[in-house]
């Protein structure tokens, strides 16, 4: 079966988005075909926008973004604002029918792990459901190791196992920065975390992808490993 890489965080604005298109993009300049998901949305839909132009038009907006909700709150409240709800079966149903059309999909959730997404459902069922590698993004400060260690805790030992943590850099670096990369590595598979740099205020992916350091982080998260 073609892979899912689940993009979840240490909580909301911490570089999801931005991971995601990057990786769209970067598969897209491989060859590769790629399906990218923002399958519950809640306040602005910029996140699918922007998911849309990575994609170039390989799916509309409505299938990248298929349940979006106004309030700029949780999206189980936002759909209760307007008395809708989304399950958990209609959101696999939607991701593994991607899976059919392409070679990779990338689904990014909504807040954090246990962001409740749904009625029933978070990230955390997702990713155990679809067997999915999960992609854990956080700032790269000081307590982000705290943060880092919660989230990983709280996945399935399976799906722990598939992890990969990316520490996304702020725009200004703390005494923190240089430091929680190797610090993270004495608790979690040092092969499996990664690092960003900011890419500064009015980043671009192609301007990005133009950084060698930065295609091969991409190219390291995307290898699947056999079995
Ligand atoms: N490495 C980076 N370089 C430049 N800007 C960044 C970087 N990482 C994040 N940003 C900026 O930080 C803000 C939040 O990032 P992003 O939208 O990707 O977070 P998110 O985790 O997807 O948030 P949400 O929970 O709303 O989906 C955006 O304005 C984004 O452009
Ligand atoms: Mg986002």
């Amino acid at each position: 079966m073609p892979p899912i890489f689940f993009i979840t965080g240490t909580g909301t604005g911490v570089g999801k988005t931005v991971l995601t298109a990057l990786l769209a993009s970067h598969l897209r300049q491989r060859g590769i075909s790629v399906a990218v998901l923002k399958p519950v949305a809640s306040g602005s839909r910029a996140d699918a926008r922007m998911l849309y132009t990575a994609l170039a038009g390989a799916l509309t907006l409505d299938e990248i973004n298929p349940w979006h909700f106004r309030a700029p709150l949780a999206p189980l409240l936002a759909a209760r604002r307007e008395r809708k709800s989304v399950t958990k079966a209609a959101v696999l149903g939607h991701i593994r029918r991607m899976q059919q059309r392409f070679a990779v999909v990338l689904v990014e959730g909504a807040g954090g792990l246990l962001s409740p997404l749904g009625e029933d459902f978070n990230s955390r069922d997702l990713i155990a459901a679809l067997r999915a590698a999960p992609v854990i993004v956080g700032p790269n400060r000081i307590g982000v190791l705290n943060q880092m260690l919660l989230t990983l805790g709280a996945l399935p030992r399976a799906a722990a196992a598939r992890a990969r943590v990316v520490l996304m850099s702020p725009p200004r670096p703390d005494a923190a920065t240089k430091t929680n990369g190797a610090l993270l590595a004495e608790f979690f598979d040092q092969e499996r975390i990664f690092e960003l740099p900011w890419l500064g205020r009015r980043w671009r992916t192609d301007w990005a992808l133009a950084d060698a350091r930065v295609q091969r982080t991409l190219q390291k998260l995307t290898k699947v490993r056999p079995g």
